[in-house]
C-alpha cells in the first residue's frame, strides 16, 4: 500500500513539527514528505535536517496565490498538509485544491481568541486579561479565513489565577504537543 504522504507548514521554532516527524517516523500508513516555511531563519529548518526531511523556503510574496507552492506540492504528491505554528493566510487556491485537507492547531478554545494576530504569545495574553479559567487547543480544517475552518477536535486546560501568560502557553503547548499528531493520524487513518 502507498503510504498517505503529508507536508508540514511552520513558521517558527517547530516543536509540533518535530513532534509529527516523530509520531510517524516508523509508520506503515503515513509518511512527513517535506517541509514549508516562509522564514529562512524559522528552528523548524535544523529540526527538519536532523530528520533529514527536505524542507523548501518562500517568502510572503509566494503565499499570495500559492501557485508554486501547489507546483511543488503535486509534484511531491502530498495527499495532506499540516500547519503548525504557521503565519501565514493560506491562499484560496491551495484551500480549493487540498479541501478538508489541511489541518491547523490554534492554542486556545476556538471561536474565542481567533482571527488575524492572534497568534503564539497574542493568544495567551488575550486569555490572561480575559480572566479565563480554562484554555486549551483547537485542531481544524483550514478555509479561506483565519481560524474559522471545522473544528475536528478541542482539549482544555485549567488556568489558576496566578498563571502568567507564559505559564498558560506551555500548559497549551504541551496539549498540542500530546494530541496534535495523533489526532491528524486518526483523521487520515480514516481516510484509508
Ligand atoms: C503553537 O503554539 C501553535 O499553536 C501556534 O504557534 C505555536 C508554534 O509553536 N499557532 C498559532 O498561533 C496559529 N494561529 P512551534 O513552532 O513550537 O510548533
Amino acid at each position: 500500500m502507498t503510504k498517505k504522504r503529508v507536508s508540514i507548514f511552520a513558521s517558527g521554532s517547530g516543536s509540533n513539527a518535530e513532534k509529527f516527524f516523530e509520531y510517524f517516523q516508523n509508520d506503515t500508513e503515513i509518511e512527513i514528505v517535506s517541509v514549508f516555511t516562509n522564514n529562512k531563519s524559522a528552528g523548524v529548518i535544523d529540526r527538519a535536517n536532523r530528520f533529514a526531511i527536505p524542507h523548501h523556503v518562500y517568502n510572503r510574496t509566494y503565499w499570495e496565490t500559492g501557485e508554486t507552492i501547489i507546483e511543488i506540492l503535486e509534484k511531491e504528491k502530498v495527499d495532506f498538509i499540516v500547519l503548525a505554528g504557521f503565519m501565514l493566510l493560506i491562499p484560496g487556491g491551495l484551500v480549493k485544491a487540498y479541501p478538508d485537507k489541511i489541518f491547523n492547531i490554534h492554542p486556545a478554545l476556538l471561536p474565542k481568541f481567533g482571527g488575524q494576530g492572534m497568534y503564539g504569545m497574542n493568544v495567551h495574553k488575550a486569555v490572561k486579561v480575559a480572566a479565563e479559567t480554562e484554555s486549551g487547543i483547537t485542531i481544524h480544517f483550514v478555509n479561506e479565513n483565519y481560524d474559522e475552518g471545522q473544528i475536528i477536535a478541542q482539549v482544555s486546560c485549567a488556568i489558576d489565577s496566578s498563571d502568567s501568560a507564559e505559564e498558560i502557553a506551555k500548559k497549551v503547548l504541551r496539549l498540542e504537543h500530546e494530541n496534535y499528531p495523533k489526532v491528524v493520524a486518526e483523521v487520515i487513518r480514516k481516510s484509508i
